[in-house]
């Protein structure tokens, strides 16, 4: 049956579908875990939910909604930007970058803004430039598509940093040599590109939204430009993780354990780290 039929089935039975004995219980809980959780303290009480549903089997996902997974509307739509930190930044800002904040110095390019260039880099940035692929937009030192580029000066930064940006290029190669023939020779590319991600609508309307990616096709693309010792890639996420960041939760709604769980199979986002080679050689 396809889903379109069963959706139809579904719409013709809508008072057995609006009642549920669990969602009555969950609104009836509500309450007493609101007290719960505030006698215990927030950490205390996501431990001891997790450990509770892992010795049971684990008896659905007890977000503090109280909602169930059978829903079609995502719990927020903003990747969770309005209420907290996203999940596929916790990855960035907890793990990625940290562990990589010593590439982030001297001549440093960011896409769009320069908050990691600062955040990581602080005082070892000696010169930060921003490049935005549209005219006038305050904070930008530069305007470039970064598939055609041919004006920015080649090797030229020590570090070029990369986030959440390659989904929204269709001609990631052309990107991809760009930006390894700006870096100097030894400067340091730092992307992340999402795995498993709802579309960013703004983005979408705006330039387009064309890819996701996986560990391997990260590998495939970069080693067309950078040198396959040159270029680590981490993945970061599990199933739990990746359903909630489709959901706008953010990432003190889960625990850092959950968050740091890792699962080969869930690729939430994808950290690449690419070095140019000493000779300034770009390709294979
Ligand atoms: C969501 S922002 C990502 C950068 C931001 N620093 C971040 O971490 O979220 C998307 C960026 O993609 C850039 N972009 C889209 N198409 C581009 C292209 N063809 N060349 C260069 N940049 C492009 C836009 O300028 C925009 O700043």
């Amino acid at each position: 049956m396809s889903s379109a039929s069963s959706f139809q089935s579904h719409k013709g039975h809508p008072r057995r579908e609006r009642f549920s004995v669990s969602r009555l219980i969950s609104a009836l809980a509500w309450p007493v875990k609101t007290i719960v959780r505030r006698l215990l303290g927030e950490g205390f009480y996501q431990e001891a939910r997790v450990t509770l549903l892992h010795e049971h089997g684990g008896v659905g996902l007890d977000w503090k909604w109280g909602n169930s997974l059978r829903r079609v509307h995502p719990i927020r739509r903003d990747f969770g930007w309005q209420s907290g930190q996203p999940i596929d930044r916790y990855y960035t800002e907890e793990h990625f970058l940290p562990a990589y904040h010593t590439d982030i110095r001297g001549r440093v390019l960011e896409i769009g803004d320069d908050r990691y260039t600062r955040q990581f880099g602080k005082e070892h940035v000696t010169v930060s430039d921003v490049l935005h692929v549209n005219p006038g937009i305050s904070g930008t030192t530069i305007q470039a598509d970064l598939t055609d580029a041919g004006h920015l000066q080649s090797d030229t930064y020590d570090c070029a940093i990369l986030t959440f940006t390659l989904q929204f290029i269709f001609d990631v190669p052309a990107a991809l040599n760009t930006i390894a023939r700006i870096l100097r020779p030894g400067g340091v590319l730092l992307v992340i590109v999402p795995g498993i991600s709802q579309i960013a609508r703004y983005d979408m309307d705006t330039w387009g939204e064309f890819w996701r990616f996986t560990s391997l096709s990260a590998r495939r693309l970069f080693e067309q430009v950078f040198h396959a010792e040159d270029i680590t890639i981490t993945t970061y996420g599990n199933v739990l993780s990746a359903l909630a960041s489709l959901h706008g939760l953010h990432s003190t709604e889960l625990t850092k354990g959950e968050l740091d769980h890792w699962d080969r199979d869930y690729e939430l986002v994808i950290g690449i780290r690419a070095v140019k080679r000493l000779d300034g050689r770009i390709g294979a």
